[in-house]
């Protein structure tokens, strides 16, 4: 099956030197993509910049921004049996981006952010017939209300639901604990255990789910 992946953090630029971003480290991503290869599927990594060594028998396509990896995966999502978006896609950017390096001056300084494409949704609106579209829902706060009303509203079959307020397990962490949620109601528990092991269960469960 051709199976696409995103992982990792996005970097959206304030100026030359400087960007925002987030905490993903892209190691979940990547376990889905290797235990997808490892299963015989037919592997596509969009991947934000991470520190991870590049995985063998991979089509890997390095981006930065939110905005490039929409254009990474939008172009290639219509040819794909299974889509995962694993990446932790940042929510805003910064309205302008300041040519060359910022000077400071006194006093604050406010930046002003705008709303980046929420690629999932998007790619939700476009899912061609029979595609597997699974989500990730990252929360710190009513973590399966939340990750329904993301799986309903983006027109998902799956999502992968991450309580990433906890400080031992989830973002960095070798380790991973989720629970899956499907558009039939389904629900499996997966974890405690390592990203790679998690990995493959959820892969095994939605590519088992015959739809
Ligand atoms: N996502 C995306 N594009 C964005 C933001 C999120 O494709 N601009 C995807 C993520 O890859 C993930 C899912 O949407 O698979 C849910 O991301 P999450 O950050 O948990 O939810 P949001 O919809 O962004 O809502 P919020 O951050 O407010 O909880
Ligand atoms: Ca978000």
């Amino acid at each position: 099956m051709k199976v696409l992946v995103t992982a990792g953090p996005t970097r959206e630029k304030i100026d030359a030197v400087r960007f925002l971003t987030n905490r993903s480290t892209g190691k979940m991503g990547y376990a889905l993509a290797e235990a997808a290869r490892d299963a015989g599927h037919e592997v596509t990594l969009v991947s934000g910049p991470v520190a991870l060594a590049v995985p063998r028998g991979i089509t890997l396509v390095p981006v930065e921004s939110a905005a490039e990896m929409a254009e990474a995966v939008k172009e290639r999502a219509p040819q794909m049996a299974l889509v995962i978006m694993c990446a932790a896609v940042a929510d805003y950017r910064p309205k302008l981006v300041v040519a060359g390096k910022m000077k400071k001056r006194e006093g604050d300084l406010v930046l002003e952010l705008e709303r980046t494409e929420d690629i999932l949704k998007s790619l939700g609106r476009m899912k061609p017939d029979g595609q597997l579209l699974v989500g990730f829902a990252a929360e710190t706060d009513d973590l399966l209300a939340n990750a329904a009303e993301k799986l309903e509203k983006k027109n998902l079959d799956w999502i992968c639901a991450n309580d990433v307020g906890r400080s031992d397990i989830g973002f960095g962490s070798d380790e991973n604990c989720v629970t899956l949620l499907g558009r039939d109601g389904r629900r499996y528990g997966i974890g405690p255990d390592t990203k790679r092991a998690v990995a493959e269960a959820i892969l095994e469960i939605v590519t088992d789910s015959g739809q």
